[in-house]
């Protein structure tokens, strides 16, 4: 069974698993500058929120709400969506998982921030490490590199998605770092482009992943598929 990942700009992202679609931290046009796609257009079953900056959460309750799609969040994050209408929610934490339907979704820690776009307090960010149809995708979320990513690595991971743009995360140098850490079989970048702090060249990130390790990086423009 293949997932297929598909980038919809920033660090939004969907995995379709055979007709069910998780979406990542939904963020779509017009407020999403790199985005194709509204909150309108596409597919979701289940929503997974790493942290409440509005540059991930800006469509979720839009999203949500639309689709009835799940919508997977820490707990603090969980309630404030509860009072924007948001109605099938799965609050969880930093460190815990649980067997969804599609499989066992896990958050995991990160360095950052939580604040949602209100000013409400948004918990602490996270990740997301995935078993999902024999596969293991982690989500690292907005964060700076932290050495735990050797553990999270251990578990085998097929794809990661990693934040490289500097300035609100890590860069191109503590990106390439972590993909040292995490050993995935392949590596996407995000979060770089869309505003001018976090312009990055992400083929040449690629080329030194290629010299410098075993993993094999994927860069994806907008819209754009991997399949694996
Ligand atoms: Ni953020
Ligand atoms: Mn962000």
């Amino acid at each position: 069974m293949s997932v297929i990942l598909t980038f919809h700009g920033h660090a939004t992202f969907s995995l379709n698993l055979n007709g069910t679609y998780v979406v990542v931290d939904p963020f779509l046009a017009p407020n999403n500058p790199m985005a194709q796609k509204t909150a309108a257009d596409i597919p979701a079953h289940y929503i997974l929120q790493t942290h409440g900056h509005v540059d991930h959460i800006a469509d979720t309750a839009p999203l949500a709400t639309r689709t009835g799609a799940l919508v997977i969040a820490n707990f603090e994050i969980a309630n404030w969506l509860g009072g924007k209408g948001v109605s099938h929610i799965h609050a969880q934490h930093l460190g815990g998982g649980y067997h969804h339907p599609i499989g066992y979704v896990k958050m995991t820690p990160a360095l950052h921030g939580s604040g949602l776009p209100d000013g409400s307090y948004g918990g602490m960010p996270g990740g997301f490490l995935l078993h999902v149809q024999e596969k293991v995708i982690y989500f690292s979320g907005d964060t700076a590199v932290f050495s735990d990513m050797k553990l999270i690595g251990d578990v085998g991971i097929d794809l990661a998605v990693l934040p490289i743009g500097d300035n609100f995360t890590m860069g191109p140098d503590d990106a390439l770092l972590a993909v040292k850490f995490l050993r995935p079989k392949v590596v996407v970048p995000c979060h770089y482009n869309t505003w001018p702090p976090i312009r990055q060249d992400a083929q040449a990130w690629a080329a030194r992943v290629r010299a410098e390790t075993e993993t094999m990086p994927v860069v994806l423009a907008a819209e754009e598929s991997y399949t694996f």
